[in-house]
């Protein structure tokens, strides 16, 4: 069942590239400076869960657990291993339940052996769970995704949630490596963010809504689709407007719906230290196969780093002394969750 619902995931996540209507990366513009700063000066580098990254986006989770996952992250390996970029593999939920799953996701390891690799599992996974699952991996840190609307959507879905909150505290507070927590799509909140911060969390992934949308990929598996469920959740610049004051308490990363260097930029002035695409990067294997997928992350590198020389700026966390201009409907989101815009359009006054 595992097997069938990771293929089906994939399936539906390609069907998925063109249907996205505008994004909310499009109701922010940068306020152009005149005056670069020296190419050479720029870096690149950010520093996540304890670890540091040359370049500050990284293959996001996606799959393990099927022949056709296997296929896909050796190839999302390679990627990884020529472009230098972290990657974190897909729930190693398959993994834990039947051993003979287990090489789906260790093909990551052995294809990009000194990598920066992520294992991933979900909230309702105990402290064991967790420590296997780094294990399998030899993992540099590990993901725990909350995807609550996913399972409660999904038509088999797991309902439990009441072990989470305990779950989180014990695996953060006892587990060898760093923890990332992460939605799945669905964005978060501030609220969301002070209970993890409680709960010992100190890096969490908004995961926004704005590119694969699992309660879509559930309702297509439904007998009956819920479709008034579609549009459910925080877009991920909406989740990082919401965190950006807790940004001294926990890391922000940013995924969901991230298409471009442009977008990267806007995430990191909005608090992200750094960058996790997944639905983005699929479509580039899809479509072009592994070399394709390289070119063009070599060619985001350097976009970046043309990004960094129009607004002056030498390293990724002067991005967040970048004033941004927004629409009316981020603004709107802004008044009524009591942000003070000028956060983010008047930084330099
Ligand atoms: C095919 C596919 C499978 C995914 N499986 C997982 C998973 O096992 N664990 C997880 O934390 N997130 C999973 N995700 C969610 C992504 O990590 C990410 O949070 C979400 O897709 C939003 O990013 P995107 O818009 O760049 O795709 C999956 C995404 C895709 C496209």
């Amino acid at each position: 069942m595992t097997s069938i619902r990771k293929d089906d995931h994939i399936r539906l996540a390609l069907q998925q590239s063109d249907e996205n209507p505008i994004s909310d990366f499009d109701r922010i513009r940068f306020v152009h400076r005149s005056i670069p700063n020296n190419k050479e000066s720029i870096s690149l580098q950010t520093k996540i869960a304890g670890l540091d990254l040359n370049f500050p986006f990284y293959i996001n989770a996606m799959t393990g657990g099927s022949e056709t996952a296997k296929k896909i992250n050796t190839q999302l390996a390679q990627v990884a291993k020529q472009t230098g970029l972290a990657m974190a593999t897909g729930s190693l939920s398959a993994a834990l339940k039947d051993v003979a799953q287990e090489s789906s996701y260790q093909i990551v390891r052995q294809t990009f052996e000194d990598g920066i690799i992520f294992a991933n599992i979900g909230a309702n996974r105990t402290l064991d769970d967790a420590r296997r699952a780094v294990d399998i991996l030899k993992a540099n840190a590990l993901q725990i995704h909350l995807n609550a609307p996913q399972e409660i959507v999904m038509p088999e879905g797991d309902r439990d949630f009441h072990l989470w909150q305990a779950n989180i505290s014990d695996i953060v507070r006892n587990l060898e490596v760093e923890v990332i927590v992460k939605e799945v799509g669905f964005g978060m909140s501030r609220e969301t963010a002070k209970q993890l911060i409680q709960l010992g969390v100190k890096t969490l992934d908004v995961s926004g809504r704005g590119g694969t949308n699992f309660i879509r990929i559930e309702n297509a598996r439904r007998p009956i689709a819920l479709e008034y469920l579609d549009e459910w959740g925080l877009s991920t610049v909406e989740s990082l407007m919401d965190c950006y004051a807790l940004s001294d308490k926990v890391d922000v990363i940013a995924s969901g719906g991230i298409r471009h260097p442009l977008d990267m930029a806007k995430a990191f002035a909005l608090g992200a230290k750094a960058i996790g695409l997944s639905g983005t990067i699929l479509n580039l294997l899809h479509s072009g196969g592994v070399n394709y997928a390289v070119s063009v992350i070599e060619n985001w590198k350097d976009e970046l780093q043309m990004i960094m020389l129009m607004l002056g700026i030498s390293h990724i966390e002067e991005f967040g002394s970048c004033d941004l201009i927004l629409d009316q409907a981020l603004i709107r989101w802004c008044e009524q969750r009591k942000i003070p815009i000028q956060m983010f359009t008047l930084r330099n006054l």
